[in-house]
């Protein structure tokens, strides 16, 4: 097997590995994918200054992130599903990122449980949820995450309704996987994964099951989730998520400045600004290109974190002199879990790391958190 030098070979690991309509999930924008695109596409615009002649020998990668040293300003941000890509999917991402000392955000339509994962990651977990019609839920399950000890609640703001990803649609996706011609023709393709998921007791949405009224079973699940998103999700909302959840709170998928400064307005700790990996609006801007001008206006008010098209570590080199405190990436560390489980993921982060560390000397710095606009060309 050939050598994981890049985040492209865990990619195309992954793509071996997965059942089709799992890969698709991952590997897909919503309709035209063209933001998903111009996530990747727009780094290419921005360009790093080298520099020259300078002791470049003792460098420090490490960041405060809501007021906790981590050793490297890179985060994993919440997916759904990740325990249909490896077997305990979140588990082995949340200890990857606890061995290597980074945030973990487990998102509200995971396989495993917010119990599950806080047996094995302490300290750097986070949960995300997403804002449900049905209230008695988001107040259970913040309360679940606060008996976990989360350590900040992420509310994803850019998903009141589902965008459409056609091939989703396509391939029947769902957790477990249906089975008609189409699916159990991609499942026969991919027979190490199939074996894997046979001893795998976690095949559903762990959060849902059993803790949604009217969830009983799997095909309910479903329907469930589709009707739930709250198109009636506003700051007022907010607000109250914020009192019942009375710890530090993120504000997921800003690419407004002038919603970023309504999130600081309200008093949240933190923002992502993100497009939901071009997942949502088709169309929008690129979150890096969103960045600067948001981190500007709210950088001193709230701590400033992006997502959206990270493929190396040069990329998070651009977003700190940028502006942006932590960067979160979702697909990289998906390929590096399906592709490898546990040590696939932390094979991702080590690779964004060694190669931020040499693009940081390269620009003829030594502290992470000191880059800003004079390292880019303008
Ligand atoms: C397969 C997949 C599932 C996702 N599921 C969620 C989710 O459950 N909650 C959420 O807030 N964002 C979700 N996102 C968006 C990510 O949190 C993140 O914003 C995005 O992946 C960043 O872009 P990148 O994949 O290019 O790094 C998902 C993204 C992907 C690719």
């Amino acid at each position: 097997m050939n050598k994981i030098l890049e985040i492209n070979d865990l990619k195309k690991l992954a793509k071996k590995k997965l059942p089709k309509m799992f890969y698709d999930y991952i590997d897909t924008g919503s309709y035209s994918g063209i933001t998903y695109e111009r996530n990747e596409e727009d780094f290419k615009k921005i360009k790093l200054k080298q520099r020259v002649g300078v002791n470049i020998k003792n460098r420090d990668l490490s960041t405060y992130i809501l007021g906790k040293k981590y050793n490297f300003p890179l985060g994993l941000a919440p997916v759904g599903m990740g325990g249909m890509m490896y077997p305990n999917g979140e588990i082995l991402a949340a200890r990857a990122a606890n061995n290597m000392n980074i945030p973990y955000i487990l998102s509200t339509m995971s396989i495993c449980s917010i119990e599950q994962v806080a047996e094995y990651s302490k300290n750097t977990f986070w949960f995300q949820l997403y804002v449900m019609k049905d209230k008695e839920f988001v107040e259970n399950v913040i309360n679940r995450a606060k008996k976990a000890k989360c350590g900040a609640l992420v509310v994803t703001m850019d998903l009141p309704l589902l965008a459409q990803r056609h091939n989703d649609i396509r391939n029947g996706l769902s957790a477990p996987p249906k089975l008609g011609i189409n699916q159990i023709f991609q499942l026969i393709s991919r027979p190490e994964w199939c074996l894997k998921m046979m001893f795998s007791k976690n095949k559903t949405f762990g959060n849902i099951l059993g803790h949604a009224k009217g969830v009983k079973d799997i095909t309910s699940i479903v329907s469930w989730s589709n009707e739930q998103f709250d198109q009636e999700l506003t700051w007022d909302y907010v607000k109250w998520i914020k009192k019942l959840w009375g710890g530090p709170i993120i504000l997921k998928g800003i690419l407004d400045v002038d919603d970023a400064v309504k999130a600081a307005e309200i008093g949240a700790e933190a923002i992502i600004v993100s497009n939901h990996g071009g997942r949502q609006l088709d169309g929008t801007i690129s979150s890096i290109l969103a960045l600067n001008k948001i981190a500007k206006k709210v950088g001193t008010k709230l701590e400033v974190f992006v997502d959206g098209g990270f493929r190396n570590g040069a990329d998070i080199i651009k977003a700190k002199a940028l502006g942006a405190r932590a960067v979160f990436v979702g697909r990289p560390y998906l390929y590096g879990l399906s592709a490898k489980g546990f040590d696939g993921v932390k094979a991702m982060i080590e690779i964004f790391k060694k190669e931020a560390d040499v693009a940081l000397a390269l620009c003829g710095e030594t502290n992470i958190n000191k880059l800003s606009m004079k390292n880019v060309l303008q």
